[in-house]
């Protein structure tokens, strides 16, 4: 079985590409890399093994150039005889920006980007199977504090927090839309953040937030809301079972569901014994945001509410030497909690029955582990390019 798999020098294709390049039923992994030259690519791609000391077998891994926002990009694909072979195509790539900013590139990855991959994959002899990484977060924000089932997504009237989730949707739609329901796997996982091993986890996307939070202590969301987050060893794991099993359904959610939800307090008592030093967390409502981001730029008016948390403002004013650093981690942040305060949980039925796997560890319990990890994020690398 040969493999076409696309953003494997990312978070979750990374671990896909380890894990799948373990099992049996591959022969061949075709990686879509963005580099310079192939041998650019191939030391991209032996850098994805080499983290946790996984072999690398050029036999098997096989680069393919290209970028996903390239003008006729199917045209590039079909050039490649090579990956005619493809039997199974794993799309994982995607332009992951909340960023205003990134609107236009957003969706010109997400969207034009598989509708490339989608006219290719129509000329493919051998194609058994499509599996689109979506996201659980295309059911918008206006579900709020209950469980989510697949069957709600996607729904071209839900409002998104953010471009990025509208573009994931529009995938799905256009998949659905192109290939027959027997060939497609849709799989859309809720919040990847670091790894239930007790390791470097394979990148600090998401993770930069929580670090965000541990350096601002005093976070405008409520505290109290479930989240839904997942490690990435278990995502990987959910998707590559999946790929093998015998499905009773085309889409699943890879997420931690009611069982093992978590919630920003949860989270933040979790690491605090990491950080004895620090002042406490403390959470306040979403409304005083815009304050924090006045002190931030040296305009809160007096009177505002925020001065009654003095103790972090002063805490603030002895940790940041320019309060536009804040203002950067603040921008970026700000998505983050909106999606935090949804409490939206993603039922993972369907996933636990056709997978025989367990309830994931919850990510207080993980991340009480990974904590230590924490200080070596570069936040403001998150940030800018979250
Ligand atoms: N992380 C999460 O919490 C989460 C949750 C739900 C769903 N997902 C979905 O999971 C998938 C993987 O996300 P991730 O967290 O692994 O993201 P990531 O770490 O940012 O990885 C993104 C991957 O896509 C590649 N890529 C981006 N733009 C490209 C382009 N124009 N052409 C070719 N490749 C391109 C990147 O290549 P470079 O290395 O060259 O940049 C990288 O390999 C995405 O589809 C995302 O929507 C993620």
């Amino acid at each position: 079985m040969n493999i076409f798999l696309t953003g494997s020098t990312g978070f979750l294709g990374g671990e896909l590409l380890v894990d799948l390049a373990k099992r049996q039923e591959v022969d061949k992994i075709y990686c879509l890399v963005r580099a310079l030259s192939e041998e650019h690519a191939i030391l991209r791609l032996k850098h994805v093994f080499e983290l946790h000391g996984d072999i690398f077998d050029p036999k098997k891994i096989i680069p393919v150039l290209g970028n996903l926002g390239e003008h006729d990009f199917a045209k590039n694909l079909s050039a490649q005889k090579v990956i005619d072979d493809t039997h199974i195509i794993v799309h994982s790539a995607a332009n992951t920006s909340f960023s205003k900013v990134y609107d236009k590139v957003v969706e010109q990855v997400n969207i034009s980007g598989i509708n490339e991959i989608i006219k290719w994959s129509l000329t493919l002899k051998n194609l058994q199977t499509f599996v689109y990484i979506g996201t659980a977060t295309i059911c918008g924000k206006d579900i709020v504090n209950r469980s989510v089932k697949e069957e709600e997504s996607p729904n071209l009237k839900a409002h998104h927090v953010v471009r990025y989730t509208y573009t994931k949707m529009m995938g799905e739609i256009m998949l659905t839309k192109s290939l027959p329901k027997e060939k497609i796997l849709i799989v859309r996982p809720s919040i990847i953040m670091g790894d239930s091993r007790d390791w470097i986890p394979r990148s600090y996307v998401i993770l930069w937030a929580i670090e965000t939070v541990n350096m601002l202590r005093l976070i405008p969301v409520n505290g109290k809301s479930a989240l839904d987050v997942i490690p990435i060893d278990f995502a990987s794991k959910a998707i590559t079972t999946l790929l093998f099993a015998k499905r009773n359904h085309s889409v699943y959610h890879i997420s931690s569901g009611a069982a093992s939800a978590t919630s920003s307090e949860l989270i933040t008592n979790a690491i605090a014994k990491s950080f004895p030093d620090l002042p406490p967390f403390k959470f306040v409502d979403k409304e005083l945001m815009k304050e924090v981001k006045l002190w931030a730029k040296k305009k809160l008016p007096e009177g505002s509410k925020l001065y009654e948390y003095g103790s972090y403002l002063d805490y603030w004013k002895n940790s940041f030497t320019d309060t536009n650093e804040m203002r950067i981690l603040l921008a970026a942040l700000e998505p983050y909690l909106e999606f935090a305060e949804l409490g939206q949980v993603f039922d993972n039925t369907k996933l636990l029955q056709d997978t025989q796997l367990s309830e994931p560890e919850p990510a207080h319990s993980y991340l009480a582990r990974a904590a230590k990890y924490l200080k070596n994020i570069d936040v403001f690398a998150g940030a800018i390019d979250p």
